[in-house]
């Protein structure tokens, strides 16, 4: 029986939302960013550990109180230069902390999405369990999609049939996730699927929701924090 584990790449710096502590750390809700995706993993009883990836030189990380999440929570301090090194040092790290098999799984979901919903994550659980090549949350795209010039002014409109947005979790077989990101080029890819893809392997798409948004412009702020001070995010199927 394969088990699944949470890891969430925390390492970045939030350059895009310019504020003075990363991203990760921003107050949502009385609690840091990524406290409110750890919250989800840690109530997913098919979960069976949280891995979260700092970087090396993170000193903000020890200063908040985790010992609600001890049983499930483990902390590497081996992010990298990009995401993609970053849940690839993890990868690697894990196995030195917790046995692991090849076919478990591995669903990496990034700091910056606090308002992943428990309902939204075992839906993309139960969608991929029996699937060959693991898959990921993403809406197809809503809005008509312009070419622009350098100078931001439109060339022509783009279809957007069968155009999705990639979303986090994405869910992969720990060895096929490891192979994968091993031969990727880390500088150029933002997401796990697209390294699988490079495989030539086609990850499921899992039907996501907006609410499940990246937090990375500064007005993402007050929009998570509206979200998160509702309980929205388990309101919605
Ligand atoms: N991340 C990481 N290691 C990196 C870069 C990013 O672990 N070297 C993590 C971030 O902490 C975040 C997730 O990957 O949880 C998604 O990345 P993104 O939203 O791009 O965050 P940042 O890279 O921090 O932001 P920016 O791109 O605006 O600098
Ligand atoms: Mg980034």
């Amino acid at each position: 029986m394969s088990k699944s584990f949470a890891l969430i790449p925390a390492a970045g710096s939030g350059s895009r939302i310019g504020k003075k502590r990363p991203k990760q750390y921003l107050t949502l809700a009385g609690k840091p960013m990524i406290h409110h995706a750890i919250h989800t993993f840690y109530r997913a009883p098919r979960i069976a550990h949280i891995f979260v990836i700092l970087s090396p030189n993170d000193e903000l990380w020890s200063q908040y109180d985790w010992s609600e999440f001890s049983n499930k929570l483990v902390v590497l301090n081996c992010g990298g230069a990009t995401r993609a090194e970053s849940v690839l040092n993890g990868l690697r790290a894990m196995p030195s902390t917790v046995n692991i098999s090849n076919q478990d799984w591995i669903l990496v979901h990034d700091a910056a999405r606090p308002c992943l919903s428990s309902k939204q994550l075992e839906f993309l659980m139960d969608e991929i369990a029996d699937d060959e090549t693991g898959g990921l949350l993403a809406i197809p795209v809503a809005d008509t999609l312009k070419r622009g010039t350098m100078h931001h002014r439109a060339i022509n409109t783009e279809s957007r049939e069968n155009l999705w947005q990639a979303q986090t979790p994405q869910m992969f077989r720990y060895h096929l996730l490891v192979k994968a990101l091993s031969q990727a080029n880390a500088s150029q890819i933002t997401d796990d699927a697209s390294a699988v893809e490079a495989l030539q392997y086609h990850p499921k798409l899992v039907l996501g929701n907006t609410l499940n948004f990246k937090v990375t412009y500064p007005q993402d702020l007050a929009l998570a924090e509206l979200i998160l001070q509702e309980g929205e995010k388990n309101c919605t199927p």
